[in-house]
C-alpha cells in the first residue's frame, strides 16, 4: 500500500492531479481510484511505451475515464490544465535540467496545490536530494513535509497561494 501513504493524505475525491514520469502507472491507477468518477489524472511521460501499457492497465482497471495520459518531451512538460497535486515519484533524478521541470510542473499547480517528489535513496544521496528541494523554493515552493516513503527521500512541496 506504499501508494496509498505516498499521496493519501493530498489526493481526494473530485481533484485534477498529475503523475509525472509516470512510467506504467502504478500510482497513476491508484490515484485514479483516490479521485473517485468525479476526479482527473494526468498521467505524463516521455516515453510512448509507458503510455501505451498504461493505456492497457487503464482499461483493464475500468478507470479508463478518469486517465489522460500525455507524452511529454525531455524539456517540455506541454500540460495546460490546473492541477491540484502532482506526483513526482523515482524520477526527477532522471532529468537533466530539475529547474526547468520543477519550474513547469510549478505553473501546472493551482495556487496552494502541491507536489511530492519522491526520490529512491540508493540513486540519490542527501546531498543531491537537498539540492533538488533547494532549486524548488528557489521557484517558490514552500515544505510543508517529510513523509515517509519507503526507500525514498521525500518532500511534500506547496506553491504559494498567490
Ligand atoms: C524510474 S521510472 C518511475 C516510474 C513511476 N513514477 C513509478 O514510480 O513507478 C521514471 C520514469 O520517468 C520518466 N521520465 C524521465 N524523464 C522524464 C521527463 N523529463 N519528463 C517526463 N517523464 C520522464 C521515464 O520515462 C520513466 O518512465
Amino acid at each position: 500500500m506504499i501508494q496509498r501513504r505516498s499521496s493519501g493524505p493530498y489526493v481526494e475525491p473530485g481533484m485534477t492531479v498529475m503523475d509525472v514520469g509516470c512510467g506504467m502507472g502504478l500510482f497513476s491507477l491508484a490515484m485514479a481510484r483516490m479521485v473517485g468518477a468525479e476526479g482527473r489524472v494526468i498521467a505524463v511521460d516521455l516515453q510512448q511505451k509507458m503510455l501505451d501499457v498504461l493505456q492497457k492497465r487503464t482499461e483493464k482497471a475500468g478507470l479508463a475515464g478518469r486517465i489522460r495520459l500525455h507524452k511529454c518531451a525531455q524539456h517540455r512538460l506541454g500540460v495546460e490544465e490546473p492541477v491540484d497535486f502532482s506526483l513526482a515519484m523515482m524520477m526527477v533524478h532522471e532529468v537533466p535540467d530539475q529547474q526547468r521541470l520543477l519550474g513547469e510542473i510549478y505553473r501546472c499547480l493551482k495556487p496552494e496545490g502541491k507536489l511530492l517528489i519522491a526520490e529512491p535513496k540508493i540513486h540519490v544521496p542527501g546531498k543531491a536530494f537537498r539540492r533538488t528541494v533547494a532549486i524548488a523554493k528557489e521557484l517558490g515552493f514552500d515544505l510543508v513535509a517529510e513523509p515517509t516513503v519507503h526507500g525514498c527521500r521525500a518532500v511534500v512541496l506547496a506553491k504559494k497561494s498567490c
